[in-house]
């Protein structure tokens, strides 16, 4: 929005009815703050003409790459040694950036920046060949000269009185378009309720709080990322505009064949309002270029095991009474409940870092009895502090100099749940470190687990953003700058506080955190969460789409609140959304507090036995969910993939969204629609079997599979060894048959535990000799664990 634009929020009034009149006022008391403030303290964006680069005019060859000098820009294209290609214009280096895990990679040495035909350059390596023409467009091709992606010249505009005008570096504005090849399709940009797959349309870069709930049509939510996966016929890649701004991505799929008979290639515009205009490029198979990521961005934090189980979560248990009401309801069931989550009622006025004594009296008692029947206790924590002289944290966050300033050195204030509120700058290190030694008190409380919310940051607001001025000061680092470039990463600098709180608080732990909000790389401090879905059964696909389209962008641990944030679900789609959720990394019920009951015994006799069987079975899983999570930690293979994870090249898989993979070996085809009792679904190439009824299937093709309310068909690829749970504990093999004369293979990382060190990888193989199956463990005379064999 423009800063002279008022926008009253259409969801204002139901806002208004969820927070209090009194507290509704006070939001547009806030808005107008922040509109005033924002209406002072930045330029207007006036109309200045593009700037485009120009004709090149020479070019400097430096390791991995090198430098073309345009008549007004300059590009640097690098080569890193994993493969992942730079470019910066205007002089833009990779550093700083918050997404880059270990600093700058290293350059490949071998690429080298060489003329190329008609005037240009490139750089030729192992995996891709950079060409940049005389004009500034970019390709990058296979290594067979397939063109994957063509970045188009890119424009700026400066910003009225340029740097010094704003005091932030790259204040301009800029545009780049860029052609993927007609076939491809476009998935990530963070968590997009309409995806996996992103249709033709305009995506926002811009952390956001739906306000109340979301369906599928709302865009964009709480973690926006400039992350797009591109997946063709030619090849899979990843571009990733490294800039923090607000920033509008469009889409146009391509078309093969239109019009006169020739393709029309997909297409897609990046608009950033300010910041560097820098990218990063990773081709190669879906599994390589989730690696490349993981291995710029960081590897995703191992969750604790406990963290794999079922959790439940309220808004609204209110008393201390409630909880140990709702625990014995899940022990009396025979329910296995790995965690119970503490809202904000359980803070004093809702104020962060507090316990209401008055109705939990006792929480280190609370938390040490839960624990002894195998529940621990998480609790939330928003970044806001109570604006309130004498709060402790108030008192000590002003003493460190730690909450967020306006231009003129005050204190931003903001609206959030305890009432007038100020917000730490976690941009700067010493506040992070400061707010990670308060979870001190949430460890002496009995805590294991941390639930990151409202850190888009959250400003309730009666129109426009719903969020801090986008003039408020903050520290990146040192750097200085606004709001404008750190609100992306807000979130995730809060859970990256918390994390490193954590892990010097209790060094032996790994830590539990998810987090609401967050960016890229925001995976190395834990997972997050799909929000506050509408309870419907848009809602149910949404929330496939949101932990598909996140893994898409190396955030592989997150799942929905399952039954919907709002309102009551009907039986039928409750167990559904449990049934999903029981494949789904963070497997959690939770609602909000004028929402009906989320306990599975509260839909029926029915819905109660087909709830424990996908409990039973999540519980029996659990070897094999935790080996996913050090492999997505890894190698940056999410654990749930999209279908065509490893055939992109099939389109009919490439357009399937309501189905997944559950690592290598599973395929999970949840029910998505109201009455069904059978569902098609599309298979990969190669054998599967109906892990209900043993039946194999050969793929690639399409089938129709029962679809009982008591389950949601799971299909075993042939060969696949699963460690799953035995029946007399320890871990057990489930091996199913390869097909005739092929082999199969899997993984076991054994960790049931919450500690650091990091278990080998036990490989196993399977292979039909002499018409039997024979499992043979990598590099050891024995399997070492009972085998189940299936399918056979
Ligand atoms: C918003 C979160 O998304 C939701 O999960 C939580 O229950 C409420 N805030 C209250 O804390």
């Amino acid at each position: 929005m423009d800063v002279g634009d008022v926008v009253w929020s259409s969801k204002w009034v139901a806002s208004l009815r969820a927070v209090g009149s009194a507290q509704g006022l006070r939001s547009v008391r806030s808005a107008w703050r922040r509109h005033r403030a924002d209406a002072v303290a930045l330029p207007r964006q006036g109309a200045t003409r593009a700037r485009v680069p120009g004709a090149a005019q020479g070019a400097e060859p430096e390791p991995g790459g090198g430098v073309v000098r345009f008549a007004r820009s300059s590009l640097r294209v690098r080569v890193a040694a994993g493969g992942a290609v730079f470019c910066g214009w205007d002089g833009a280096g990779p550093e700083p950036s918050y997404a880059l895990a270990g600093g700058v990679p290293e350059v490949d040495e071998r690429a080298v920046l060489e003329p190329d035909t008609d005037g240009g350059w490139r750089v030729v390596s192992e995996r891709v060949l950079v060409t940049v023409s005389r004009h500034g467009t970019v390709e990058f091709r296979t290594p067979g000269g397939v063109v994957l992606r063509r970045d188009l010249p890119p424009r700026w505009w400066e910003a009225p009185g340029g740097q010094a005008a704003t005091g932030a570096a790259g204040a301009g504005r800029w545009m780049q378009r860029s052609e993927v090849a007609a076939d491809a399709r476009f998935f990530g940009l963070g968590g997009r309720a309409a995806g996996p797959r992103l249709r033709d349309g305009e995506y926002r870069l811009w952390n956001t709080d739906p306000g109340g709930s979301f369906e599928p049509g709302d865009d964009p939510l709480y973690i926006t990322m400039p992350v797009q996966l591109v997946v063709a016929d030619a090849g899979t890649h990843l571009a990733f505009h490294d800039n923090t701004w607000d920033g509008r991505v469009r889409l146009w799929e391509g078309e093969e064949g239109a019009g006169s008979g020739h393709d029309r290639p997909g297409r897609c515009e990046v608009r950033m309002d300010g910041g560097p205009l820098r990218s990063w490029v990773l081709v190669g198979t879906p599994a390589r270029v989730l690696g490349g990521w993981a291995a710029l961005t960081g590897g995703a934090a191992v969750p604790p095991a406990w963290a794999l189980g079922y959790q439940h979560a309220r808004w609204g248990f209110g008393t201390e009474q409630e909880v140990r009401r709702v625990a014995a309801g899940y022990r009396e069931r025979g329910l296995a409940l790995s965690a119970l989550h503490l809202d904000i009622d359980h803070f004093r006025g809702h104020r962060v870092f507090t316990v209401d004594r008055e109705r939990f009296a006792d929480l280190p008692g609370l938390a040490e009895e839960l624990r002894a029947q195998g529940t621990r206790l998480v609790s939330i924590v928003d970044p806001a502090v109570k604006a309130e002289p004498g709060l402790a944290v108030y008192d000590a966050g002003v003493r460190a100099g730690a909450f967020v300033k306006d231009a003129r050195g005050r204190e931003v204030r903001g609206e959030v749940w305890p009432g007038e509120s100020v917000y730490p700058d976690f941009t700067d290190p010493k506040v992070r470190s400061w707010w990670g030694g308060l979870y001190e008190e949430r460890l002496a409380q009995g805590f294991a687990g941390f639930w990151h919310d409202m850190n888009e940051p959250v400003s309730f607001a009666a129109f426009g953003d719903p969020t801090l001025p986008r003039s408020a000061r903050h520290a990146l680092e040192g750097r200085g700058g606004d709001h404008r470039e750190a609100h992306n990463v807000y979130g995730m600098q809060m859970a990256r506080a918390g994390y490193e709180g954590l892990c010097a608080l209790r060094p032996g732990e790994r830590p539990f955190t998810f987090s609401r909000s967050g960016w890229a790389g925001m995976q190395r401090y834990g997972g997050t969460w799909s929000g506050d879905v509408a309870t419907g059964w848009p809602g149910l696909r949404a929330s496939l789409a949101l932990v598909l389209g996140l893994g898409l962008c190396g955030v592989p641990y997150s799942g929905p609140d399952v039954g919907g944030f709002t309102g009551s679900p009907s039986p039928e789609l409750y167990l559904r959304w449990f049934q999903l959720g029981s494949y789904l990394p963070l497997f959690r019920t939770h609602a909000a507090i004028a929402a009906g009951r989320r306990e599975p015994w509260e839909f029926g006799a029915e819905v109660l036995e087909h709830a424990r069987a996908a409990l039973r079975e999540r519980e029996r899983l659990l070897p094999y969910f935790m080996t996913l999570a050090h492999l997505a930690h890894r190698t940056g293979a999410p654990y749930v993939r999209p279908v065509w994870w490893r055939s992109p090249e099939d389109r009919a898989l490439r357009d399937c969204e309501d189905a997944f993979l559950l690592g290598d070996a599973l395929l999970v085809a949840p029910v998505l629609e109201r009455g069904a009792d059978r569902r098609a679904v599309r298979l990969p190439r190669g054998r599967w079997y109906d892990t209900a009824t043993g039946r194999a299937y050969e793929g690639p093709g399409q089938v129709l599979l029962d679809a009982p309310l008591s389950r949601v068909p799971v299909l075993a690829r042939a060969g696949a060894v699963i460690p799953v749970a035995g029946a007399e504990g320890g871990v057990e093999l489930e091996v199913w048959a390869p097909a005739p004369g092929r082999t199969g293979s899997g993984v076991l990382v054994p960790d049931a535990g919450d500690g650091w060190e990091q278990p080998p990888v036990v490989r196993f193989s399977t292979r039909w000799r002499e018409g039997v199956v024979e499992v043979e463990r990598e590099g050891a005379a024995e399997v070492g664990h009972r085998v189940r064999l299936l399918g056979g």
